[in-house]
């Protein structure tokens, strides 16, 4: 039997819909996966969506459904991206099916069995957001040091994983394993937190019920980062048993791709697991960068996404899944721009790759009438080509199997630009002229050939692509032609093959349509989402400050006069305020504000403020607001609300 690869993507939170981050990492396992596939391996590829967990409660709560309902709903957003993406993975995996809901409760069994379970008591600082306690160090003004929002002073009983036994088990590991953790940079990162000694952790929850229940104790459930984690066998049916099932025995382990957001979990937390259930690791987990947009932090919590469907509507499927490994190492963070992705679609597709087809293609049926001809006597220049291209195969496969993404591609677009020159220096068109019909058969045969080695090597990336440039020189795009054994020497292309011309791969983008281009992927984003309020449409940043708006995007905050009829504190937090304002509406908001250090409850009471109306609800420290009360000022004690010179009706709008 061939040899077997298994690669991962996080499975994705449904507190909020997929966006190009999300599309990053599962294109890089596509294209892992198919690659892996064109050197013969029997391949798996799993992804699917995290659904348990207070976050996920909070968030279905906020919008007056069940968590299973905002589950399936976001389930299906996913999956039809992915079909969108053209990602051809071979299991989905929900953390709330029956058969990951087993394992997990399996694996806990297990850990408990070995002695590394115990129940005590737990309090700390949680954030719902992350899902995850931090400590005093890691935060200042009791707020996430990711998402700014506070922090929530959780006690409660808890059954602990004795982690603290797998620090030294673990950096021999990683220690004796280069490729478990990459790159470099956060595997380094991982051996200094790991060496500063791993404290036990807390694996259960009270506080709420939404997730896996512990196994004979239902008043706790299961952290829903062991839940989760637990996809990764689960999804390979692993049943407990000594061989854990065939699939798990044919796969395991995996090569996890993630970003960095979360190596933690799967570097430290999740090899510990394994460690402690007497399981493989994982083969390899390598966290990818980040992307930022347009110069701005992005993420589905801080409400600042480019959405991915509206993106290849404007641009096209291949163009997308090109840009986003090209521009960026695998590893090292990323901007994401539209004036970045036109340049590559002009630079490298249009020009480079999708001129090369298309003039290849016209000369074929030109000269050699549309047949695939007969290669005679090579010469230097065709020498050079064919070393090329033997090369460049090499060299992108192993690229590849390091997951270096773009130094592939860059690779691949050597031989795109060689196969250029050589058509510019061997001159077909004079050979024509010159009546010299043997060697520009020959001529035509290498730059055929040539293309052939492309297309099968661009596939992975750009699958419809790769096939449409086999398909268009007369190969027939099917498993064996795209593997790459049909690249591992020259001359598989058949003479005689009848070449057809196909529809340019690449226009040109030109500024016209790009500047259309962009306007059609704003308006598609606001018809995709209309609850996500952050504009796409940055226009050009103003030197020292946020991106500047047009009228049209202010028009869209609901700013209004409110006036405050009651205000109480949140219990248990020495800031937030909660208070009841009339917007002229039937029932006053109730809005939450961290100004509780800078106001007595009752000075507030009949101020009007500045209301931010259209803000989705969220909850703070569990007390729901519905809207924003605008301020200035640095914080804590030293805040200052906005306030009118003369009085306004309630509900007045501002502008
Ligand atoms: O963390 N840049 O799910 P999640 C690059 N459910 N990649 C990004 C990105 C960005 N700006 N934003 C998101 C979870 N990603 C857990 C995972 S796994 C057992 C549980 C990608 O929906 C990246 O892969 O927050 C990141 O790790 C993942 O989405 C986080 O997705
Ligand atoms: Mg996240």
């Amino acid at each position: 039997m061939s040899e077997t690869f298994y690669v991962t993507t996080p499975i994705y939170y449904v507190n909020d819909v997929p966006h190009i981050g999300h599309a990053y990492t599962t294109i890089a396992a596509d294209v892992l996966a198919r690659h892996k596939k064109t050197q013969g391996k029997q391949v798996r590829f799993l992804t699917g969506t995290d659904e348990h967990g207070q976050k996920i409660d909070e968030a279905a709560r906020a919008l007056n459904k069940e968590p299973i309902q905002l589950a399936d709903q976001v389930v299906e957003r996913f999956k039809a991206l992915w079909k969108k993406f053209n990602i051809n993975y071979d299991d989905f995996i929900r953390t709330t099916e029956d058969r990951h809901r087993a394992t997990v409760s399996r694996l806990f069994e297990l850990v408990k069995e070995r002695g590394d379970i115990y129940l005590g008591e737990y309090e700390g600082w949680y954030c719902t957001g992350c899902e995850e306690y931090y400590t005093e160090s890691q935060f200042e003004d009791k707020c996430c040091p990711v998402h700014k929002t506070p922090l929530e002073n959780l006690k409660e009983k808890s059954y602990f994983f004795r982690m603290s036994k797998y620090t030294q088990p673990l950096l021999d590991h990683i220690e004796a394993h280069p490729e478990f953790i990459q790159p470099k940079i956060r595997r380094n990162e991982i051996v200094s937190f790991v060496k500063e000694g791993l404290r036990d952790l807390s694996i259960s929850r009270t506080s709420f019920d939404w997730g896996i229940k512990v196994p004979a104790d239902p008043e706790h459930v299961i952290y829903v980062w062991f839940d989760a984690l637990t996809n990764y066998i689960s999804g390979l049916g692993w049943d407990g048993s000594e061989t854990g099932g065939e699939l798990y025995q044919q796969y395991w382990p995996a090569i996890h791709l993630i970003g960095k957001d979360i190596l933690r979990f799967h570097a430290v937390y999740w090899p510990t697991f394994l460690l402690s259930a007497g399981l493989e690791l994982p083969k390899t987990v390598f966290a990818h960068g980040w992307w930022t947009v347009e110069g701005e932090k992005m993420s589905k919590s801080l409400r600042n996404v480019v959405e991915p469907n509206a993106l290849v509507d404007a641009y096209g499927l291949d163009p997308v899944r090109y840009f986003l490994l090209r521009e960026v190492p695998f590893g090292l963070d990323g901007d994401f721009s539209h004036t970045a992705l036109v340049g590559r679609i002009n630079a490298d597709l249009a020009n480079d790759l999708g001129n090369l087809l298309r003039r290849s293609v016209s000369m074929v049926i030109k000269y050699t009438d549309a047949k695939v001809p007969a290669a005679g006597q090579a010469q230097e220049l065709e020498q050079q080509l064919v070393a090329t291209a033997a090369q460049v195969a090499e060299q992108s496969a192993q690229f590849l199997d390091q997951c270096a993404f773009h130094k592939a591609l860059g690779s691949i677009w050597e031989l795109v630009r060689a196969t250029n020159r050589y058509i510019d220096e061997a001159a077909p068109w004079a050979l024509n002229k010159k009546g010299e019909t043997q060697r520009l058969a020959t001529v035509m045969y290498h730059i055929l050939e040539s293309l052939r080695f492309i297309g099968v090597m661009v596939w992975p990336f750009m699958p419809e692509t790769g096939s449409a440039i086999l398909d268009q020189i007369g190969v027939a795009p099917d498993d064996e032609q795209l593997s790459r054994k049909s690249i591992s020497q020259w001359g598989g292309l058949k003479e005689n093959s009848l070449v057809k011309k196909g529809e340019p791969l690449f226009p040109r983008i030109d500024e016209d349509q790009a500047a259309e281009l962009r306007a059609r992927f704003e308006s598609k984003t606001k018809d995709q989402d209309k609850t996500d309020k952050q504009p796409q449409d940055k226009k050009e940043p103003s030197p020292k400050g946020p991106a500047m708006i047009s009228i049209d995007d202010f028009s869209k905050i609901d700013l209004r006069v409110g006036i405050v009829r009651s205000v109480e504190r949140v219990p248990k937090s020495e800031k937030l305020l909660v208070m009841q304002i009339d917007l002229g509406e039937e029932q006053p908001r109730q809005v939450v504000a961290g100004i509780g250090l800078a106001y007595q409850p009752e000075q507030l009471v009949g101020k009007q403020l500045m209301v931010l109306a259209n803000l989705k609800p969220v909850k703070l420290m569990g007390v729901e607001s519905q809207g924003m009360v605008l301020a200035a000022g640095p914080g804590g004690a030293d805040v200052c609300v906005a306030q009118f010179e003369s009085e306004q009706p309630p509900g007045e709008s501002v502008h």
